[in-house]
Parts: C-alpha cells; sequence; structure tokens
C-alpha cells in the first residue's frame, strides 16, 4: 500500500427528512446560486421544500436551471457570469451528477479571472472556490462526496473530468427518498457508474487488502440492490445502500493507496464527447469486452479472486474457468438482469468513423492504467462493442 492523503471534508446528513440541515447554508453567507436540471426536482417537489427553508433563513435566491445530462461549459460560463456580478457567496446543487458537477465548477470560475474551461483541463489552477452544497437526487456518479467534475464542450467533441480539493463539497443531503422517482434507465445506468468507479480500483496492481475487500463488498451490495430498486423504485432499503455505496465508491476509500489510473472512463467519455450518450450505458457496454481484452495469465489471479468473492463462483475450479464465468455474469447483470442496452449500435452508434481519433483521446488519458492500453487495442474495445 501506497502512502496516501485522505480527507473528505463534506459533512453527510443521510436520511428521511435530512434536507431540513439546508439551514446550515446561512453559516456560508447571504446568497446563494440555486443549480439543477431539467426539472425533475420541481416535478418531485423538493425545489419547493428547499426554496421554503432558504427563505426561512432569510437567504437571497439565485438560480441556474437547466443543467444538461453531460454538463456543458456554456452553462458553466452563464453560472459564473451570475457568480461575479451578484456577489453570490455559495451555490447549492440539487441533482444529480451533472448538476452537482457544473455546480462545483461554476464555483470554482467564480474565484477565477480567466475562462473556466481553464479548470476543466487543469485542475490545478483552482485555487479556491465559493462553498459548495447539494443535495443528491440519483445515486452514481459520488459526486456529492468527491473532488471531481465532468465538463463538455461539444463543439469541440471534448469531454473532461477535473478535480481539485476546492472542490470537495462542505455539506451533501443523501435522502433516499429522492431517488424513489428516478426512471429505470437511469437507476440502472447509475449502479453501472457506481460498479465501474470500484472496478476502476479494483482491478490495479498495487493495491491495498483492505481496499479490494472494500470494493467486493460495494460490489456485492450493487449487484443486491440495484435489480432490487429496479423492481421497486420505492424499496427504502435499496435506495439507501445503493446512495451511500455509489459515495464511497469514489471518495478516495477504495483508490487511496494504489496508484493505477483508469482507463473504461476514459473510453466511455469519448463515447459521451462525441455522441452525447449516457455515461453509465456506455460504462456498461465497454466493462465486459474491456474485462475480456485485459484478461491473461499476468491479470488472472484478480479476475478469480473477483469471480470467487463477488460472484460466489466454486474457488476449485479451474481459475480460467472462474475467470470467465465472472465476465459472464457480469454481461448478464447489465444486459439481462438490469435490461441495459448490451452494444454501442443500441445507443445509436452505427459506425466507426471517429473510433481511430477518440482511441487516441482515451489513450493519453488513461496512461499507467492497470494493463497498458496503446490506441490500437482501444480502437479495437470500441469496435468489438459495436
Ligand atoms: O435534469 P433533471 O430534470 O434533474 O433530470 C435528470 C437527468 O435527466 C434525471 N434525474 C436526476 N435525479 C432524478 C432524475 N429524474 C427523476 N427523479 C430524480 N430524483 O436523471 C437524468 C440524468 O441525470 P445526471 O445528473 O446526468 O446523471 P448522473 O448522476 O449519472 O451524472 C452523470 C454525469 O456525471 C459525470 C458523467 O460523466 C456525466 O456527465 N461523472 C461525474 C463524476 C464525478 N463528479 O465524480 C464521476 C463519474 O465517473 C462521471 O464521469
Ligand atoms: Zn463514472
Amino acid at each position: 500500500m501506497y502512502n496516501f492523503m485522505f480527507h473528505v471534508p463534506t459533512k453527510i446528513y443521510f436520511g428521511k427528512g435530512q434536507i431540513s440541515h439546508l439551514e446550515e447554508l446561512k453559516e456560508s453567507g447571504r446568497s446563494v446560486l440555486l443549480v439543477y436540471g431539467g426539472g425533475s426536482i420541481k416535478r418531485s417537489g423538493i425545489y419547493n421544500t428547499a426554496l421554503q427553508i432558504l427563505k426561512d433563513v432569510d437567504l437571497q435566491v439565485f438560480e441556474l436551471p437547466g443543467v444538461e445530462p453531460n454538463p456543458r461549459i456554456e452553462t458553466v460560463r452563464k453560472g459564473v457570469t451570475m457568480c461575479k456580478n451578484e456577489d453570490i457567496d455559495m451555490v447549492l446543487a440539487i441533482g444529480g451528477g451533472s448538476t452537482i458537477d457544473c455546480a462545483k465548477v461554476v464555483a470554482a470560475g467564480a474565484k477565477y479571472d480567466g475562462d473556466p474551461w481553464d479548470l476543466v483541463l487543469d485542475g490545478s489552477l483552482v485555487k479556491d472556490a465559493l462553498p459548495i452544497y447539494t443535495v443528491l437526487t440519483l445515486a452514481a456518479t459520488g459526486s456529492e462526496m468527491d473532488c471531481f467534475a465532468v465538463i463538455s464542450d461539444l463543439t469541440k467533441n471534448e469531454k473532461w473530468g477535473t478535480g481539485s480539493e476546492y472542490m470537495k463539497p462542505t455539506m451533501s443531503v443523501l435522502d433516499p427518498t429522492y431517488t424513489y422517482t428516478v426512471s429505470p434507465k437511469q437507476t440502472a445506468a447509475g449502479t453501472a457508474d457506481m460498479m465501474s468507479h470500484t472496478f476502476e480500483n479494483y482491478f490495479t496492481k498495487q493495491e491495498g487488502y483492505l481496499q479490494a475487500r472494500f470494493c467486493e463488498s460495494l460490489l456485492e451490495t450493487m449487484i443486491h440492490y440495484g435489480p432490487i430498486a429496479l423492481e421497486k423504485p420505492d424499496d427504502y432499503e435499496a435506495r439507501a445502500n445503493l446512495m451511500w455505496a455509489g459515495s464511497h465508491a469514489i471518495n478516495g476509500l477504495v483508490s487511496e493507496g494504489s496508484a493505477d489510473a483508469w482507463c473504461v472512463h476514459p473510453m466511455e467519455h469519448e463515447l459521451s464527447a462525441f455522441y452525447d450518450i449516457t455515461h453509465g450505458q456506455g460504462l456498461a457496454i465497454l466493462t465486459p469486452v474491456w474485462m475480456e481484452y485485459v484478461l491473461s495469465e499476468e491479470t488472472l489471479p484478480r479476475f478469480k479472486e473477483y469471480g470467487v468473492n463477488v460472484w460466489h463462483l466454486d474457488p476449485n475450479q479451474d481459475a480460467m474457468q472462474i475467470a470467465k464465468q465472472a465476465i459472464e455474469k457480469t454481461r448478464e447483470f447489465f444486459f439481462t438482469t438490469m435490461k441495459m442496452p448490451a452494444n454501442l449500435r443500441a445507443v445509436g452508434i452505427t459506425d466507426d468513423r471517429y473510433f481511430k481519433k477518440m482511441a487516441e483521446k482515451a489513450a493519453a488519458g488513461s496512461k499507467g492504467s492497470y494493463v497498458p492500453l496503446q490506441p490500437a487495442d482501444i480502437e479495437e474495445i470500441y469496435r468489438r462493442a459495436l
């Protein structure tokens, strides 16, 4: 296990009714930019509840609605301009990962003199940010408790992740009942996303024993509760376990101590950058193909552990058999149990004309990953996923 610094300053209020703690925003000033998406928070009533609480503590509220899934830099720029012009004290994101990511870069951009796209390309330029508060409505990205934000400039087919200690939220409200209204498509995509975060940390050569066991527990939890949430959207235990597992898959708990770069995420970000697809769907399509591609005598021990400890396959079988069965189980889980689109064609990607360009960018973004991938390897993975 390598040396590491683990620091999560985010205060979490978890459970039913915890939104009342939004009154604590008054500790950060007198005005707030409320950031939200396409309207789900209005339909569910969270918007009205939040506004009332903010009003009760005399906060002046400005609004940035309409954050897109795969949030755009144009929306971030709009928010930054509002924060600067109105001298806003803090941001409050209510929504999924897209809304939270947008709010994070708005908060950092408000304290930066140049164009916020600079901060997307280089997180080290973030030297300060307005306090960031979140109310999570979709269990998936872990943005509510991590330092990352992923922003797109679709005019240039660019989608990049950035990160900074300053972008870790001050406080996040995690009320599982707020995720009851999440659609089957987004429930499945969210489960696939948090599983992928866990895989990215689990399939590594330099990891701690404990981190690997944490990963297995997270995966078991997601595999157990994902289908229950799909079947019964208002199952509290299912929604609660998914929500808390999603936060831990990316808040540093399972990544600190290892050194490998992620690789399936950079590959997926190119799919979203060129085709604007749903992040979790792209990950589910790529993951089993990537697993097959990197399975070798060298990676076999970890795949065997995955099969035995996560899927409870018979440990007395031949190791390669176990590994292949584990990959098949992963495929079945995403495409049969969770009913997700099984290949790129099913999400509207029907030709390979951008694959070469996408593969070059993804290879640059995944340098140092578990099994090093050259652009030609990534292009082949895209082709097999088609
Ligand atoms: O926009 P609204 O109307 O709110 O609807 C959203 C959106 O259409 C809807 N939704 C959210 N909560 C809902 C709900 N619908 C009904 N009931 C609710 N309670 O779901 C749709 C998708 O929302 P979005 O925020 O886009 O989903 P998600 O949370 O999966 O976020 C995806 C984005 O996060 C990035 C992805 O690349 C993508 O851009 N990621 C962020 C990461 C991070 N910050 O650490 C890491 C991830 O790997 C990921 O890359
Ligand atoms: Zn992800």
